[in-house]
């Protein structure tokens, strides 16, 4: 039977990644995959991680199953994390999952199970894997304007426009901060003016989340997710651990259910059985050490440190390119470079001129142009002005 499988489409992501690990050339810079890098491009681990990872060593005496939802106190350290005091805990109910994609798959499955006709509206243009999951799941998916190509921000009056053709039964996926592709991210007002049509509309807004403390800080990038979240009576929330702490390969995510109007034995239930159906218990080994960070004292002082370093090193890398560029271009049309927050820009440069630098120049960004400008330090900075600049865009 397995004669009949088709070859799927590739990732372009991955695809990219496989790409630049395979080009013999010295100078080349790796722009692609959302991975953060320090200077000399390594992805550290990060102090707390491996001060809590040894002390587990120490005091870890089973490797027995957690519960379905993942061990609560996890759970709660992460509630915590991102909604901070803004919603009352009886009313969120929560799972672990395997990564922040293991809480978007979570959150589409139970989306489906409770109305097999919801669309789910996606910003245009959003994290490819969000599209190529609802589509795997056969999900219908309504893109609402989002990037404006000329001004590189957010075209906002589009986006309201297009939200408001939501319906209850509906759900709108918002991304909480640090937008992936774009880097451009809602103001508070404009969360606002979200809100109210989410309230107006009735549909159920579901917030990706997966960059928290890369963008303007911890309870900054939370804002809107927190503001969501308090004003409408449900909402999904998809949170990863995989940037902020680091640990990409541990597949560290939560999923939240915050439900007003639901029996909380059920809506509870409910995720237990799908991570039950999906993977049965959540891994735990990420997740033990993020609620240790998050409930020591000093770990947690540690990582928040070291994050808001990270997070200060990109703005600076932003400032720098946006300079550079001004002073090679002549022109501060690349003056949005230093607005974005998070990990990604979209440069708005087209797939032609996006090979040309890759081949020109060895500059190896996502095809629609999204730079991952954690992948830059202060000597490539220059290269990747020139070749820009050079490229036309
Ligand atoms: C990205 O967008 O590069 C990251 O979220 C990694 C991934 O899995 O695509």
């Amino acid at each position: 039977m397995f004669e009949h499988l088709t070859a799927q489409k590739p990732d372009g992501i991955l695809m990219l990644m496989q790409m630049y690990r395979e080009d013999p050339r010295d100078a080349k810079v790796d722009l692609g995959v959302g991975v953060y890098k320090d200077a000399t491009g390594n992805t550290p681990v990060m102090r707390a991680i491996k001060a809590a990872e040894q002390k587990l060593w120490e005091v870890e005496d089973t490797k027995s199953y957690v519960g379905l939802a993942g061990a609560p106190d996890f759970n709660d350290a992460m509630v915590n994390l991102v909604l901070g005091t803004t919603v009352p805990r009886s009313s969120v109910n929560s799972v672990a999952t395997p990564g922040g994609t293991g809480a978007v798959r979570q959150a589409f499955e139970l989306i489906r199970m409770a109305n097999a006709d919801a669309r789910i509206f996606v910003s245009n243009p959003t994290w490819p894997n969000h599209l190529s999951i609802l589509d795997y799941l056969g999900m219908e998916t309504v893109m609402y304007r989002y990037f404006d190509d000329e001004t590189r921000g957010v075209d906002f009056d589009g986006m309201i426009a297009d939200l408001k053709t939501a319906k209850k039964g509906d759900v709108i996926l918002l991304h909480g901060c640090c937008h992936n592709p774009t880097g451009a991210n809602l103001t508070g007002p404009q969360w606002d003016e979200v809100i109210k049509v989410l309230q107006d509309t009735g549909a159920t807004p579901m917030i990706d989340i997966a960059y928290q403390g890369f963008g303007d800080g911890l309870d900054v990038d939370a804002a809107g997710t927190r503001a969501v979240a308090a004003a409408v009576p449900e909402c999904l929330i998809a949170a990863s651990c995989s940037k902020n702490f680091g640990i990409y390969r541990e597949r560290t995510g939560i999923l939240m259910l915050v439900a007003n109007g639901t029996d909380k034995a059920i809506a509870q239930g409910t995720l237990s059985f799908l991570n039950r159906q999906n993977y049965s218990f959540p891994p735990d080994h990420g997740a033990r050490l993020v609620t240790m960070i998050l409930n020591d004292d000093a770990l947690r002082t540690d990582w928040m440190t070291e994050l808001e370093d990270m997070r200060l090193g990109m703005l600076s890398l932003r400032e720098q390119l946006a300079k550079e560029l001004e002073t090679r271009s002549g022109s501060n049309r690349f003056g949005f470079l230093a607005q974005h927050r998070g990990m990604f820009s979209r440069l708005g440069a087209s797939p032609e001129l996006v090979v040309k630098m890759r081949e020109a120049s060895g500059i190896y960004m996502v095809g629609d142009s999204r730079m991952n400008i954690a992948g830059l330090n202060a000597e490539t900075v220059p290269i990747l002005a020139e070749a820009i600049v050079k490229a036309g865009v």
